[in-house]
């Protein structure tokens, strides 16, 4: 088999067209780009999220010589396995998954709707579900690189271990991925495939809408966020980060 150990690693990250998946797509091709002339230099990115237009002008801005970017837009929802069987057709392996996209709709319990159930379980719980399950089998029957099978990154919440008010769908959704996480992890060590969840608190990004300035000098900016889900990728073969927990200076809003 062919030694991947020099080829540049191939990235899926989704929801890499706003917020916290765009820092770490940006973060990404800025690191490959500094590295250039290292033994392992470039990245091979495939960023997936809704809005095409989102994601053709991130291309425009990080393609080169240290980064080749493709895309795919599509709804999670609709068809989960869309990112990673792009991202095996176009580069033909996997060496981690960053998965950020995700949904929320925060009003008052008794408010909440079937639809805002349903529309916050599609994608939180069973798109992220197969999305996962299909990358995990891909990484499990690929040649190793670098003594890894593949990394598989999700950015769940602190919503995923404490409750909040006007979040009843979204903690819903939350507790499930990090259920699932601590499932995968029990394989994902056996198999030599890292899985790590990163549980941030608030990080201003269009999720929020329009926030008052003192608010979002209060929280943390998605590049807080994306930084150490990058870092994480660079472990020796001997060590697995596997919870990243990431809050305001201050303390939650
Ligand atoms: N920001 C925070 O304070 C915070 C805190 C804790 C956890 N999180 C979690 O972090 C993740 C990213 O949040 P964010 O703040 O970066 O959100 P964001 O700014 O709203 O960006 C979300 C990205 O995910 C994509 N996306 C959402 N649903 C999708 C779907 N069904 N199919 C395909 N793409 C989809 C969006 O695409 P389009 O824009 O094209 O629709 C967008 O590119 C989410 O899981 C969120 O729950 C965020």
């Amino acid at each position: 088999m062919p030694d991947k150990r020099s080829s540049p690693p191939v990235i899926l990250v989704t929801g890499a067209g706003k917020g916290i998946g765009r820092a770490v797509a940006e973060g990404l091709a800025a690191r490959a780009r500094a590295r250039t002339g290292a033994a392992a230099s470039g990245v091979k990115l495939l960023l997936a999220a809704r809005t095409q237009s989102d994601l053709a002008a991130l291309q425009a801005a990080l393609q080169g010589d240290a980064v080749d970017c493709g895309i795919v837009a599509g709804d999670l929802a609709d068809q989960p396995l869309q990112p990673v069987e792009a991202c095996l057709e176009r580069y033909g392996r996997i060496d981690a998954l960053i998965h950020c996209a995700g949904v929320g709709r925060f009003k008052d319990f008794l408010e909440q709707t079937p639809e805002d159930l349903e529309f916050t379980l599609r994608t939180n719980i069973t798109a992220t579900f197969l999305l996962l399950q299909r990358t995990y089998a891909a990484m499990k029957a690929q040649t190793p690189r670098d003594g890894m099978r593949g990394q598989i990154q999700v950015v769940t919440s602190i919503a995923a271990e404490q409750p909040f008010a006007q979040s009843s769908t979204y903690c819903l959704s939350k507790y499930a991925q990090r259920g699932l996480l601590d499932v995968m992890k029990l394989y994902g060590r056996q198999d030599g495939i890292r899985i790590l969840e990163v549980r941030p608190g608030a990080a201003y990004t269009p999720m929020w809408g329009e926030m008052p300035p003192d608010q979002v000098a209060r929280m943390m900016t998605a590049d807080d966020v994306a930084q150490p889900m990058i870092d994480a990728l660079s472990l020796s073969a001997h060590a697995s980060i596997e919870n990243i927990t990431l809050r305001p200076l201050h303390g939650d809003l």
